[in-house]
């Protein structure tokens, strides 16, 4: 079983990136969801050798939880330097931890209670406090472990981020699009499915990061994704655009079939 799988992940990959670097077109979303976390294995690997450790943000939703899955298998499981990783959240929403809808609980499930990451090496967004206090105080917790490693301002080494069919991102909704001149890197906003309140990093932060991956599979997302890819929308998800870093989109096929590839 695991070598047929590490087998099947390299030959994934190998196909995929042959493509196009930054945009991968899986077969399935299942091997969009290899890609995924090959890019998170590599990133982590090339990011701990070369500093020392690895800052991700994890989106919630169900599309990342195959990926989130697989992280927990042996081929990850043994490779990847856990001591080193630091997990974040892109989002959260405002709901207890074992709430069907917590993304802190549903990647606990799937892979954080299953790999040897050190608890303080796990950084959820706060739910205890009134939601405003807790965009402050995650902001905040930001900005001290990236200042305590050096950094001026908070920037992650890979961002993944899912794409709802309205074109938002993070807990980034239309309706509720934040001013990007405010100099919040993370806010407090009420909206999404289940409508609640939710924490989540701004653009101007996730375009901070070294490398942003949108992870988005089936038809039924088709047109947003080639509006979003073609830049015009307007939407949040379009306003995605890493300041210095790489953005890949990582597809499967049915997510793709409104590209035009010509
Ligand atoms: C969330 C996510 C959100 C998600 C999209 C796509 O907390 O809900 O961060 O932005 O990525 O809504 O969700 P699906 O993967 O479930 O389609």
């Amino acid at each position: 079983m695991r070598g047929s799988y590490a087998k099947r992940a390299i030959s994934v990959w190998m196909e995929l990136t042959v493509m196009c670097p930054k945009l991968v077109i899986a077969k399935t979303a299942a091997d969009a969801a290899i890609a995924a976390a090959r890019l998170f294995r590599e990133t982590a690997l090339k990011e701990v050798s070369r500093k020392g450790f690895f800052a991700a943000a994890i989106s919630g939703g169900e599309t990342p939880r195959q990926m989130h899955r697989l992280l927990a298998e042996p081929l990850h499981l043994d490779s990847i330097p856990w001591k080193s990783v630091h997990i974040f959240w892109v989002d959260e929403r405002y709901v207890p931890r074992d709430d069907p809808a917590s993304n802190y609980g549903a990647a606990l499930e799937d892979f954080i209670e299953k790999v040897p990451i050190p608890k303080g090496n796990v950084h959820p967004i706060p739910v205890c406090l009134e939601p405003a206090r807790a965009a402050i105080a995650y902001e905040e917790s930001l900005s001290g472990f990236f200042s305590e490693r050096g950094y001026a301002e908070p920037a992650f080494d890979l961002i993944f981020l899912g794409l709802g069919s309205d074109g938002h991102t993070a807990s980034l909704f239309p309706e509720s699009v934040s001013d990007e001149k405010k100099s919040a890197k993370v806010e407090s906003v009420l909206g999404g499915s289940p409508k609640v309140f939710r924490i989540t990093l701004t653009i101007p932060l996730i375009n901070k990061a070294a490398r942003v991956a949108f992870l988005v599979t089936g038809k039924a997302k088709s047109d947003i994704v080639s509006r979003i890819m073609s830049g015009g929308s307007g939407l949040p998800a379009a306003r995605v655009a890493p300041e210095t870093g790489e953005l890949f989109w990582l597809l499967d096929k049915g997510a793709a079939s409104a590209l035009d590839m010509g």
